[in-house]
């Protein structure tokens, strides 16, 4: 099965509301025609969501959450369901993101329960993982990655991971500017599809999106995105500038 290629712009905190409507309107007209071969996910603050739900009427986007908690409702300061997403017009979830493990203490468990939530709200969790630098040097990156993938998809079934969405995204590579390498993003995606196919069976591994993230630009997307295993990228400091964003996205086509 040939799969679709997404690219998520995870604008994590920056953008004002009209900062992010103005963002919206200038990606508009670039993407107005990309819909059919490359699906485009914007993930704002979540003080965005609702006017960017509104805003994106009849637009080729579709809404994600940068995170969420685990349980639908209750005594959570501070933090936001899976339902209150869904119900803003969101389809995706980022869940784990490095950010969030670095420095929110998230761990494979509580990404287990936070894709479980966004899929009990009938959502697709964007599931992130990714090695660190010393990790990597240490020659533990495939060994890291696949705990982290095996603890996100703990319980989930094959018809559920089939149609997830994960992102591998070595932490040294996030806003640094030093994206990895065609080969090293290659050979990771390919060993997180073995590992699903080890996990489930074939056909969910050839089903479920892996995307790359980790200083995706304009110049290295095309090379990135034309990995046999890279099915779409999840951009950050690139997704603020429409110009950008919009140039990655057309190197997915
Ligand atoms: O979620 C996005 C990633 O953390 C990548 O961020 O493109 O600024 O390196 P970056």
């Amino acid at each position: 099965a040939r799969r679709r290629k997404i690219v998520a712009g995870n604008w994590k905190m920056n953008k004002t509301v009209p900062e992010a409507l103005a963002l919206v309107r200038e990606l508009r007209g670039p993407l107005s025609s990309v819909g059919d071969v490359v699906e485009v996910v914007l993930a704002p603050p979540f003080v965005a969501l609702q006017p960017l739900h509104v805003a994106l009427e009849g637009a080729p986007f579709q809404l994600a959450g940068q995170n969420c908690h685990w349980e639908a409702s209750g005594a959570f300061t501070g933090e936001v369901s899976a339902p209150m997403l869904a119900e803003l017009g969101c389809a995706y979830v980022i869940v784990g993101h490095s950010e969030r493990r670095q420095l929110f203490g998230e761990t494979d468990e509580t990404v287990n329960k936070k894709a479980r939530a966004v899929r009990d709200a009938k959502m697709t969790p964007i599931i992130c993982v990714g090695e660190t630098l010393v990790e990597r040097e240490s020659d533990r990156t495939l060994e890291v990655v696949e705990r982290q993938v095996r603890g996100a998809l703990a319980g989930f079934e094959a018809k559920e991971v089939a149609g997830f969405v994960l992102a591998y995204e070595p932490v040294w590579a996030i806003g640094t500017g030093r994206n990895a390498s065609s080969a090293q993003a290659q050979e990771v995606h390919a060993a997180i599809r073995g590992l699903v196919g080890r996990l489930y069976d074939g056909e969910t591994a050839g089903r479920v999106r892996i995307q790359y993230g980790g200083s995706v630009k304009p110049d290295n997307a095309a090379e990135l995105l034309g990995q046999p295993d890279v099915d779409g990228a999840l951009v950050g400091g690139a997704s603020l500038k429409a110009g950008d964003f919009a140039a990655i996205v057309k190197a997915a086509t």
